[in-house]
């Protein structure tokens, strides 16, 4: 499995890059594009501002709605992952008592921000203890259920879970929330790009999801979208100048700023499908376990769950005497570092777990790099 040229790229040649995950890598024809939105810009913003853009996020949220199975009236744009989760949160009209369940691998901001709003408006949150080792998808949707309470009014679950890689059976979690007359709110972080993807048939009533990690937009670029019957007083977490106006036409407006992530994001999408997309996400879904089985090879080191619940990302758990917490992650991670090889170290569960990435520009000379640096470690 070849990368492909990785010229298309502006990546340093220095460094064994093997973390798509935490930050993609933009394409240079998508930060091209996105240069020239940033030219209209300038050249006239007032009429950019009030002619052009209104019109331009509708057809770009279209276009990526249209790869994620949704119409684009259900989509909007948000800077990030995080911003979309916290406008969820902060939107729900909580009730004392009221509680809002996630996992434990939960993303740490979307917890805080969770948590942080429990304290303000008197409602509980509560954790599934997803097992760190699991045997198959149905463990996760156990752990939803063991957690949910009377009173659950949102779910939030991750598409793929940022410190395991683990591909989270979200459709079954959304059944299960229904079920309970609870909300669902899934945060898709990881999952445009790098797994195929069928929003509206998960059944979940919000999903946010990132285009600058897997689908090549620039930074700042993610959508937010709701199922039409919960729409209606879903708001930014920026008070829009177009308060009181609906869904679109608030998410359209949160001040000024530079929406070029946004307008040059189905750049980012048509370079993808330009590597194939489906073909693309098969690809990197087989480096990925192909690379880490490698790593576990040579190493000796495991990987904690079933290939079936892995996609782009596969983990491999390090040996216990390399540390555990986040300092133990911050010395592992540093040691990569200094031999320029860019891999995350996240704790789990009392272990430190070591999360590869394969994109396009990957192939398994990186992975060898990194079994290679690994071994000199140990
Ligand atoms: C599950 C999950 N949620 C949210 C985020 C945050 O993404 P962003 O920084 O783009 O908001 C991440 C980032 O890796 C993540 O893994």
């Amino acid at each position: 499995m070849n990368a492909l040229s990785r010229r298309l790229w502006t990546l340093a040649p220095s460094w064994r890059y093997l973390n798509n995950g935490s930050f993609g890598a933009c394409p240079r024809a998508v930060l091209k594009e996105q240069d020239r939105w940033r030219a209209r810009l300038e050249r006239q913003a007032v009429v950019f501002m009030d002619d052009e853009l209104p019109g331009g996020l509708r057809r770009a949220a279209a276009d990526i709605g249209g790869f994620v199975g949704a119409r684009g009236e259900d989509v909007v744009f948000v800077d990030n992952a995080t911003t979309g989760a916290n406008a969820v949160l902060r939107s729900l009209p909580w009730r004392r008592g009221e509680r809002c369940l996630l996992a434990d691998t939960a993303y740490p901001a979307v917890r805080f921000a969770a948590e942080r709003l429990a304290a303000e408006r008197g409602f509980g949150v509560d954790y599934a203890r997803v097992p760190a080792r699991l045997g198959g998808p149905e463990e996760v949707v156990q752990a939803f259920e063991r957690a949910l309470r009377p009173r659950t009014r949102l779910v939030v679950v991750d598409h793929i879970a940022a410190p395991t890689a683990l591909v989270f059976p979200v459709r079954q979690v959304a059944r299960l929330a229904k079920a309970a007359g609870a909300r669902l709110l899934v945060d898709g972080a990881h999952a445009p790009g790098q797994i195929p993807l069928d929003i509206p048939a998960v059944g979940a009533d919000y999903y946010t999801g990132n285009l600058h990690k897997w689908l090549f937009a620039p930074k700042g670029s993610a959508i937010l979208w709701a199922r039409r019957s919960v729409q209606d007083g879903l708001v930014p977490v920026v008070t829009s100048n177009n308060a009181g106006q609906g869904f679109l036409e608030e998410f359209a407006w949160t001040g000024t700023r530079d929406p070029s992530p946004w307008l040059s994001a189905p750049a980012g999408l048509a370079f993808h499908r330009r590597l194939g997309a489906g073909r693309l996400m098969a690809r990197n879904r087989a480096l990925a376990w192909q690379g880490a089985s490698l790593v576990a090879e040579k190493t000796g080191f495991s990987i904690p769950g079933p290939r079936s619940m892995y996609a782009a990302m596969v983990p491999v758990v390090l040996p216990r005497r390399w540390g555990s917490g986040r300092p133990g992650a911050e010395r592992v991670h540093a040691a990569l570092q200094k031999r320029k090889v860019e891999v995350p170290v996240f704790p789990v569960g009392g272990e430190l777990y070591l999360r590869m990435s394969a994109q396009a520009y990957n192939d398994l000379d990186d992975f060898k790099a990194l079994a290679r640096v690994l071994l000199s470690l140990l």
